[in-house]
């Protein structure tokens, strides 16, 4: 297969990142505007997406008109048309909606409020499948779009720790794996969905736990993880080749999805095994990775 670079693919499109404030979102933003395109950030925190926003103008060629901040929490699905409008309306289209926003998880199952539950559905799930439906009608109308959305290898495989999260997780990818069929005869409509295993951000510092506003104690070390920018340029590769879908990960993790997805009997025992270290790892106070 013939392989674009990001390069000649990306420069120039007008690309909407959400969870542009921070971890990969933000490392998305950089490389996108030193290639050129025009950007939305989105997110809750206007001053971090100003922060963002000042980054890009020093790292690129960019202008104050090609980066439109949009502060936009995606859990507040009614807020979602009139920012798609602003969008809209600001550059005139709409090349590449980059469904980022999200939040992890950190609690056992029998310890967790329903509530949780509710709020990583909430975000992960609704808050992108909405604002993907409110920029699809713009996409078809031109026939010509990519819908590329962060999901994880929790998408696929079970994770302890994370039972709410990896349900939102795949809920994602059989949604969009679903949309990809439907918009069969739109060839220039695509859908990505990307896979990260650990990756260093805030994720796990911003992950829900028991109950829905107790933070966690600490997010402990996230050096071993695979560096935001790697895990950025992947993206933006993905995104520029059409994939359908993407892994992107270190091993063990890596060889752990394989197994996951080709040798499921043998991934639940090894995974088994893990899962109880991790599990003993909680509780005596250990963060455990991704
Ligand atoms: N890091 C990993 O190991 C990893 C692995 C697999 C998948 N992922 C996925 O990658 C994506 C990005 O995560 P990250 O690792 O970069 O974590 P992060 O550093 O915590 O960034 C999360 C982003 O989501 C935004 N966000 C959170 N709640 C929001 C809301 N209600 N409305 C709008 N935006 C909201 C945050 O911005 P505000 O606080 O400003 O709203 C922030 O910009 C997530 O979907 C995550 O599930 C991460």
């Amino acid at each position: 297969m013939f392989v674009y670079f990001v390069e000649s693919k990306l420069r120039g499109s007008v690309v909407w990142v959400t969870g542009a404030s921070s971890g990969i979102g933000e490392a998305v933003c950089y490389q996108l505007a030193k290639l050129g395109a025009q950007l939305v950030l989105s997110s809750r925190r206007e001053a971090e997406l100003l922060r963002v926003k000042k980054k890009c103008l020093e790292i690129s060629n960019l202008e104050n008109k090609d980066i439109l901040v949009v502060p936009l929490d995606l859990i507040n699905i009614n807020a979602h048309k009139a920012a798609t409008d602003k969008v809209v309306e600001h550059f005139g289209r709409i090349d590449i909606l980059v469904n980022n926003s999200g939040r992890s998880q950190r609690s056992l199952c029998v310890d967790t409020d329903l509530d949780v539950f509710r709020g990583l559905m909430e975000l992960n799930y609704f808050g992108t499948i909405s604002l993907t439906k409110h920029v699809l009608p713009h996409m078809i109308e031109r026939k010509k779009g990519k819908i590329v959305t962060i999901s994880s290898v929790t998408g696929f495989i079970g994770v302890p720790l994370g039972s709410g999260y990896a349900a939102s997780k795949h809920a994602v990818q059989g949604f969009f794996n679903s949309l990809r069929i439907e918009l069969g005869c739109y060839p220039g409509i695509t859908v990505s969905n990307i896979c990260p295993g650990p990756v260093q951000s805030k994720i796990v510092e911003n992950a829900f736990t028991e109950h829905p506003n107790q933070p966690l104690e600490s997010a402990g070390d996230q050096t071993y993880k695979m560096p935001a920018e790697r895990c950025a340029r992947l993206i933006l590769v993905t995104a520029a080749n059409d994939l359908n879908e993407s892994w992107i990960s270190d091993h063990p993790y890596l060889l752990i999805s394989y197994f996951w997805q080709y040798a499921p009997t043998w991934a639940w025992w090894i995974t088994g095994k893990l899962g109880q270290k991790r599990i003993e790892n909680f509780k005596s106070g250990l963060v455990c990775a991704f």
